[in-house]
């Protein structure tokens, strides 16, 4: 698949965001975004190379969003401006593939504007309503207050206090386990979900 061909695949709509495939030109911001110390600091990587961008390019490019045992990365890019303003990943576990993770990462400028929160609804849909999955956890170190609050606000239960599970930027670190059902899903109101359902669209290269 060229570039260009990349940018239109566009697989979920939002109010304000087009979730799609990371192109090249995607890169500057990703780079710049996760080099950032706000963004890196509670995130498993402390820095993001040039060349570690081309090899994330280079895997994704290859995978379909919901491949059972990968993380498929949306880029989320505004509507309005066609700027990156993060990413948001989905995770289907190869062991059982009516399970998956999210992760979520937006640019310190673009934060504070309820564009997390969007996204991820946006990818819990898609994953419950498309993929048809039962549960997706979300895991998040126990002092990121800012993902602890998104994922409560998209009506994520937080499960677990994970006590020092996870070596991390070298110290032990708590994390905090979110999860929720597609029954729960299911049963949410718009309100519930914290807005109206968002459309989707959804066009296969
Ligand atoms: C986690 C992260 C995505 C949260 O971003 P966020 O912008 O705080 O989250 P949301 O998108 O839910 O936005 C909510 C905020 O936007 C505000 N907001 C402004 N306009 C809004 C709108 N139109 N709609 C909704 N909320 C809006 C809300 O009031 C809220 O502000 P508050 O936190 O002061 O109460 C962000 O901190 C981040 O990228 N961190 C670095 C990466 C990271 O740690 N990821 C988590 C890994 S598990």
């Amino acid at each position: 698949m060229t570039d260009a061909d990349a940018a239109t695949v566009v697989y979920l709509l939002t109010e304000r965001l087009r979730l799609r495939r990371f192109t090249r030109a995607d890169l500057p911001a990703l780079i710049g975004y996760r080099n950032d110390p706000r963004v890196a600091r509670y995130q498993s990587w402390e820095s993001f190379s040039a060349d570690e961008a081309e090899a994330f390019l280079a895997a994704q490019s290859t995978l379909q969003p919901g491949t059972p045992g990968t993380w498929f990365q949306f880029a989320a890019e505004c509507v309005d401006t066609g700027a990156l303003v993060g990413d948001c990943a989905l995770h289907v576990r190869g062991d059982d593939a009516r399970q998956g993770e999210i992760g979520f990462t937006l640019a310190a400028a673009e934060q504070g504007r309820g564009y997390g929160a969007e996204m991820v609804r946006r990818v819990l849909g898609y994953a419950f309503d498309d993929l048809g999955l039962h549960r997706v956890v979300a895991v998040t170190d126990a002092e990121n207050a800012a993902a602890a609050a998104l994922l409560a606000r998209v009506g994520m239960r937080r499960e677990g206090h994970l006590r020092q599970n996870v070596w991390f930027k070298g110290r032990w670190g708590d994390e905090f386990l979110f999860a929720v059902l597609r029954e729960e899903w299911m049963g949410m109101d718009a309100g519930g979900r914290g807005g109206p359902p968002d459309t989707s669209e959804r066009r296969e290269a």
